[in-house]
């Protein structure tokens, strides 16, 4: 998947803004900790771990995010590295993840690489979409793309509480934190929100769809979702969030 770094960083801010708590209040880096921050994106969450005084290493499969993140934040160590085979040459006390696991369908090769780069008793900190997330998108997309003759095939993974868990206790963590949550979210554009929504994320889902039906599809999921989704003139996604803490024993 190629990512437009600027797109993403101007209209989707919000990914790297709500992982601020996940930070403050979960992580809480101390300074002169090795802190991995897996699927960094632009790099605000990383700069932001670096700030602590956390010696803070972020990493994501996209070579255009790694190459605006050094860009942005040249002070930060940043790499290209995919999720289920990354290998680096140090172990962490702490791997942190936000926004970025439901990507990875091989998540027990996930999980293997953030234990293998862990220290013992090291801290695993992740924020991911959980079972239900942006079912309301997803639901419409399915009817409006089987109504116009094509096929809709699921591609995240958006796991439940007890699955992540028990996927993790697999793995030999020590599960010592879950939260799962509805976090509606407002969308940057209250006029097309989804249809931008849509184009940043989820492109896979129209590969094989000439242009003008994949414009027509984008505007009749927006135009049926608006009424569901619009709340003081804003449009949101219904998000739900997973949060997880978990420790190396
Ligand atoms: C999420 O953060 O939940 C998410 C973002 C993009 C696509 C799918 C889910």
């Amino acid at each position: 998947m190629i990512w437009d770094a600027d797109l993403y960083k101007t209209k989707h801010a919000f990914v790297f803004e709500y992982g601020n708590s996940l930070i403050g209040d979960w992580l809480q880096p101390q300074a002169g900790e090795t802190v991995l921050d897996l699927g960094c994106g632009t790099g605000e969450l990383t700069a932001q771990l670096g700030a602590t005084g956390a010696l803070v290493t972020g990493i994501d499969a996209s070579p255009e995010m790694i190459a605006t993140a050094r860009q942005s934040f040249p002070e930060v160590a940043f790499e290209v590295g995919d999720a289920t085979n990354f290998s680096l040459p140090q172990q962490f006390d702490a791997v942190f993840s936000n926004a970025t696991l439901h990507w990875v369908r091989e998540k027990e090769k996930a999980i293997n690489r953030m234990y293998t780069h862990l220290k013992k008793g090291g801290r695993l900190v992740i924020e991911m979409g959980g079972k239900g997330n942006v079912d309301s998108i997803l639901r419409t997309l399915d009817r409006v793309m089987q109504a116009k003759g094509y096929h809709y095939a699921p591609f995240w993974y958006f796991p439940s509480p007890g699955e992540y868990a028990t996927l993790l206790e697999n793995a030999g963590f020590r599960v010592e934190r879950v939260h799962f949550f509805d976090r509606p979210t407002k969308l940057a554009d209250p006029e097309k929100g989804i249809v931008d929504w849509l184009e940043m994320f989820g492109n896979h889902f129209f590969a094989n769809i000439p242009e003008n039906d994949k414009q027509a599809i984008l505007q009749q999921v927006q135009q049926e979702l608006r009424p569901q989704v619009t709340r003081d003139g804003q449009l949101y996604a219904d998000y739900v969030r997973l949060r997880v803490a978990a420790t190396k024993i």
